[in-house]
């Protein structure tokens, strides 16, 4: 008898032992991410590039909705470093966020820091990198969310599924190209190359060689993750005579639909579908720029891949040389209409759940500015326009990021003097924001100010492009969260006429909003992820003059609307 009893207990806690752990604990994948200079050829020359273990672009994280990321960084550059997840929630981990100075104080050269985050109701494409001045140029990968395990697409399964990565090169150093821009005050130098998957392609000195091909055959379709990680530029994409069918942005769905031209902003990532209905043949993927601001110089140059289908390929060793690809048709740089088009046919593939009853109606103006110059600095200082400094700033506040504390720190430790709650909801000054504005109003304040929400608040938020110096298409991304975007056009937003285009029934959520040139978007969010969030624009050299705030996020009640506490290897400030 007690034998049998002892038996019967020994398997319940057998049973217990194998499936606690499945109920209890997302499965969780485990990585390792070495921060460290490694030799990059491109454009004829090498150069001693920041990668993660040595590989540009680095690694490819892959895993189920649901399922839980631990990700070692450890820094062996000479540069402090940090990582994002963009676009990952981050629900009550706001402390594996990576912003530099904002969730963290940096990762110094020899330190290490573990993120341990779990991704939940996202799928699709993220992607991750680097936080800390320009070094995401060199600095990251695709983070790829797969269904549910036991789900699966809301669209029938692709045959095969390939990643593009849209980046941006300089034939130097990024880190001392921004540094050379802050010494001297002006623009800093536009890249030498655009990039998918790190390689220039065809149109570019000492590069066709690596022109990366994307393989098909005849007849199928293919999931194309595409992901601007460029620095400072909307792109522009198309695939030769094949038609993209548009299923998912920043990991959530959209409702299906077909165009020829894609344009994503630095942030955004695009979910594609294209059918191989083409003759056997090989096909130019290709990217150029969207550059929306009138007269500043920019990277005019495109970047290409290819798509192959198998039978049109020259066998390898063999004796042949590939035919030619067909050419890709790309619209004009500026071409505003085309990049509205595409943005404005976004729609939730489900019906959205867009916060109504709003307690928080924002206006923030995002725009450029020019400091005069200080007295006693000097004129070689002073570069930009008329002997000026460039800034850009949100309501007039060019945000610094705190030198020696993170924000969050600071938040939950009570440390005084790092930030102050000012950032104000709405311009202190009302004036045309898309039209000629006065001087007076270009020179914006300095200041790291935050604006606070409590748990569970219902914003909205205006987004006001200015015509200061000069308009242009800003892409906005925010932390922590997705939004909805419910509306936007061009001119000054009027509170009055605008409302009756909100769309509440089937906008876009997305982590990245496209604020139109000279224009404005509305975005709906509820404030239910407590932490410091950093909202900026994704050009990161307007990042790097200011043009971002944060959102501190009270906690709710009890522990499920509280941020958890800090990771005990959490960088020291
Ligand atoms: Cu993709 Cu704050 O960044």
């Amino acid at each position: 008898m007690e034998t049998l009893v002892k038996l019967l207990l020994g398997l319940v806690l057998l049973l217990l032992a194998n499936a606690v752990p499945l109920l209890a604990s997302p499965k969780a994948h485990h990585h390792d991410f070495v921060v460290q200079a490694a030799k990059v050829k491109r454009l004829c020359k090498t150069h001693n590039s920041i990668t993660v273990n040595g590989q540009y672009p680095g690694p490819t994280l892959e895993i189920n909705n649901g399922d839980t990321l631990v990700v070692k960084v450890t820094n062996r550059a000479r540069y402090n470093v940090t990582v994002h997840w963009h676009g990952v929630r981050q629900m009550r981990t706001g402390w594996a966020d990576g912003p530099e100075f904002i969730t963290q104080c940096p990762i110094r050269p020899g330190e290490s820091y573990t993120y341990r985050f779990t991704i939940q109701g996202q799928e699709g494409t993220l992607w991750w990198h680097a936080h800390s001045s320009w070094l995401r140029a060199t600095v990251y990968g695709a983070l790829i969310v797969h269904p549910r395990e036991g789900s699966s697409f809301p669209f029938p399964k692709p045959n095969r599924e390939s990643i593009l990565m849209l980046g941006e090169w300089w034939d130097a150093n990024p880190i001392d190209v921004v540094r050379e821009a802050l010494r001297t005050g002006a623009a800093p130098n536009v890249s030498d190359a655009y990039t998918i998957n790190g390689q220039p392609g065809d149109f570019y000195k000492c590069s066709s060689k690596g022109t990366v091909i994307v393989p098909v055959d005849s007849g199928e379709t293919n999931l194309l993750r595409i992901v601007n990680a460029a620095l400072n530029q909307q792109l522009f994409f198309s695939v030769a005579n094949h038609k993209l069918t548009i299923v998912g942005a920043d990991a959530s769905y959209l409702r299906p639909f077909t165009t020829s031209i894609i344009m994503l902003g630095p942030g955004q990532t695009t979910d594609v579908l294209i059918t191989t209905d083409q003759p056997a043949a090989r096909y130019y993927i290709a990217a150029r720029a969207y550059a929306s601001a009138q007269g500043a110089p920019f990277d005019n140059t495109t970047t290409t891949a290819i798509l192959e289908y198998k039978k049109a390929a020259c066998p390898a060793k063999a004796k042949c040389s590939s035919p030619k690809p067909v050419a890709a048709t790309l619209p004009v740089f500026n071409d505003t209409a085309t990049a509205t088009a595409f943005t404005t046919r976004l729609r939730s593939r489900e019906r959205a759940e867009v916060p109504t009853d709003i307690d928080e109606n924002l206006f923030f103006t995002v725009g450029l500015g020019l400091n005069r110059c200080p007295p006693g600095v000097r004129a070689r200082n002073c570069q930009g326009p008329n002997g000026t400094r460039f800034a850009a700033s949100m309501n007039n506040v060019s945000f610094v990021l705190p030198k020696n504390f993170s924000i969050l720190q600071a938040y939950r430790q009570g440390v005084p003097g790092v930030f102050t709650p000012n950032f104000p909801g709405t311009p202190l000054v009302k004036f045309d924001y898309t039209g000629n504005v006065s001087r007076a109003l270009w020179q914006p304040v300095p200041g790291t100010e935050i604006y606070k929400l409590k748990y569970g608040a219902r914003v909205q938020l205006v987004l006001q492009g200015t015509s200061i110096f000069t308009a242009e298409n800003h892409p906005i991304h925010l932390h922590g969260y997705d939004f909805y975007i419910i509306a936007e056009g061009f001119g000054n937003f009027n509170s009055k006429t605008d409302t009756a285009k909100f769309n509440l029934v089937d906008p876009p959520l997305r982590n990245t909003a496209s604020v139109p040139v000279g224009g404005w978007a509305v975005i709906r969010f509820v404030a239910d992820n407590p932490g410091a969030w950093i909202m900026h624009c994704h050009l990161d050299v307007h990042l790097t003059w200011g043009l971002g705030m944060v959102f501190v996020v009270e906690d709710g009640i009890g522990a499920s609307q509280s941020i958890e506490p800090p990771p005990a290897d959490l960088p020291a400030c």
